[in-house]
Order: C-alpha cells, then sequence, then structure tokens
C-alpha cells in the first residue's frame, strides 16, 4: 500500500459515522509509536507535520521515517501538513511528496483566505495532492500558532459554501469552541454542535476536520503533576464529544498535545525511578509504549476507524 491521500479516507468515514485520527510527528518514537498501535487495530492513519516539526526533524528525515512506517506495517498513511501559512511551504511539501496539505488562511480576511486557499489548491490537484482550508479561528498556543481568546472565533456557517466553492478544497477545519493546547476550558468543557450541524446541512457529504481535539488525559497530567511537573487546570475535549462529532461531519480528527503529554509524563516518571540511567533507548522505550497504548484506545474508544484500514 502506497502513501495515499485522504480522498477515500473521508469518503469512507464520512459514510460509516467514524473519524480517521491525524496524530502529529516529530520523530522517531512518535512515529512508531502510532504505526504500531494502529497496524494492531488496522486502522488508517494521517500523520501529520507541522512547520515546526519540518525544522525540527528536517523534511527527508520525517518523509523517509514515514515510508519505512508504511513499509512496516502496509497501512493507508496519507502525510499531511499541518498549519500550512503560505503557499512556498505548501509548495514545498507537496514538491516534496506529502499527500495532502493544510493552507491556513484563518487568520486572513474572508476573501484573502479564498484567494490563497485557491492559489494552493491550483497547484496541489495539478499534482494529485489534497487540500484542507479553514474558516473560523481556534484560540490556544502551538509553535506557529498562537491565537488568544479574544481573537478565537466561531466558524459561520453562511461562509462554508462560498469557500469550498471557490477554493475547491477537499476538506474544510472549523472552530467550534476546541483550542490548540493543554487548557481548553475554562470550565465546563462545552462545544457548539449547533455550527457543526449547520455546516453539515450545508456541506452535505463534505469532509469537516476538528483542530484542537486532544482530550488532555487526566492520567498523563497527573503523573506529569506527580513527577515535578506543574500543569494546573490543564483540560480536554471529553471522548463522548469527539465521538458525537465522529458520527457526523468530522471525517479527521487532530491529535498532538495527547502525544506530548503521554511521551512528557512516561520520561518524567522515568527519571524519577531511574535517576542515574542514561541510555537514551531506555527512557524513549516506555514513551514510544506509551504512545502506542494511547493511540489504540483513541482509535477502537473514540475514532472508531479499527478495522478500516
Ligand atoms: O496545531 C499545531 C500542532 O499541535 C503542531 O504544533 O507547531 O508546536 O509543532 P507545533
Ligand atoms: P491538540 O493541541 O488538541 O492536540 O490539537 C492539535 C492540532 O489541532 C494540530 O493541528
Ligand atoms: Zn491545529
Amino acid at each position: 500500500m502506497p502513501i495515499v491521500t485522504t480522498k477515500e479516507m473521508f469518503k469512507k468515514a464520512y459514510e460509516g459515522g467514524y473519524a480517521i485520527g491525524a496524530f502529529n510527528v516529530n520523530n522517531m518514537e512518535i512515529i512508531q509509536g502510532i504505526t504500531e498501535a494502529a497496524k494492531e487495530v488496522n486502522a488508517p492513519l494521517i500523520l501529520q507535520v507541522s512547520a515546526g516539526a519540518r525544522k525540527y526533524a528536517n523534511h527527508t528525515y520525517l518523509m523517509k521515517l514515514i515510508e519505512a512506517a508504511e513499509i512496516e506495517t502496509g497501512l493507508p498513511i496519507a502525510v499531511h501538513l499541518d498549519h500550512g501559512d503560505s503557499f512556498e511551504l505548501c509548495k514545498s511539501c507537496i514538491d516534496g511528496g506529502f499527500t495532502s496539505v493544510m493552507i491556513d488562511g484563518s487568520h486572513l480576511p474572508f476573501e484573502e483566505n479564498i484567494k490563497l486557499t485557491k492559489q494552493v489548491v491550483d497547484y496541489a490537484h495539478e499534482k494529485g495532492v489534497v487540500v484542507e482550508g479553514e474558516l473560523g479561528r481556534l484560540a490556544g498556543i502551538e509553535d506557529a500558532v498562537n491565537v488568544s481568546e479574544k481573537d478565537a472565533a466561531f466558524t459561520d456557517p453562511d461562509q462554508v459554501e462560498e469557500f469550498v466553492a471557490k477554493t475547491g478544497v477537499d476538506s474544510l477545519a472549523i472552530a467550534i469552541g476546541t483550542s490548540h493546547g493543554a487548557y481548553k476550558f475554562k470550565g465546563e468543557a462545552k462545544l457548539r454542535f449547533d455550527i457543526l450541524e449547520e455546516v453539515q446541512k450545508r456541506l452535505p457529504g463534505f469532509p469537516i476536520v476538528l483542530h484542537g481535539a486532544s482530550s488532555v488525559i487526566p492520567e498523563f497530567v497527573e503523573m506529569i503533576n506527580k513527577y515535578g511537573g506543574d500543569m494546573p487546570g490543564a483540560k480536554g475535549v471529553p471522548e463522548d464529544m469527539l465521538r458525537k462529532a465522529a458520527s457526523m461531519a468530522v471525517c479527521k480528527i487532530n491529535i498532538d498535545s495527547d502525544l506530548r503529554l503521554a511521551m512528557t509524563g512516561t520520561i518524567r516518571k522515568y527519571f524519577a525511578e531511574n535517576p542515574s540511567h542514561f541510555d537514551p533507548r531506555q527512557y524513549l522505550g516506555p514513551a514510544r509504549l506509551a504512545i502506542k497504548e494511547l493511540v489504540k484506545k483513541k482509535i477502537v474508544n473514540v475514532l472508531g476507524c479499527d478495522g478500516k484500514a
């Protein structure tokens, strides 16, 4: 099975009422943990690379590691640029073998977002690559994405048909109350399913993407806090909400923070228990295993794409 686009995956996911996990990758252990999990439960996968990940690990290293995972597992894997912020970045990823790119023009005025997104779509489609656009703004902080709560905005369902028609995008990320990072809700978790429903009505059959969808799994936050960390008030999207979104038009669910928490919590615990160890394999091995177990649970309990590869 070669590296694939998300076209077929999304069609089946929409019809089947489940979602594909889009996991952020930065190094070999993360790629191995995720792909070994997907292999065990026979799930299709999207591995996504941010601009920061590309800078950290280098495009070719990541691409070759993903190709190795594809050979080892035989799974359908899509390689996706997460939060592309320019035509040049998207072009470079397309030319370098990615099968899917996101152009994130969500911070731009509507018409400018359309113009930039369409420029990427025209180039990508010529090369057989699919494109994710974004309308609405999520709050939260990542390397390349930093949106304060006051600048965040829900997606306006009145804009989605025009955006999709004029740009030709293959999928659309929308803002319904999730946010990037480990602090998603101050009080009770709330998502605007009414907006998702409206979007789905206006774009029947069209795949929707949910960013900022980590559940910020308490087990790992507690582990971090127990072993010298300090993350009071960390809170994510409850799993039942993700399951509901997956049963609707959401076909791609983005997860990064949960992987980071699992890896960091496990490594903190390891060093607390083995303070004199210094072989990286001794602490990266358990971190990779923690990612594998976490991804398996996500696929089976939340995304519902087990057995769908
Ligand atoms: O939404 C962004 C992803 O979590 C990637 O984060 O830019 O820190 O690699 P990053
Ligand atoms: P989390 O921070 O919730 O994992 O979101 C990741 C994401 O949206 C990547 O694009
Ligand atoms: Zn995102």
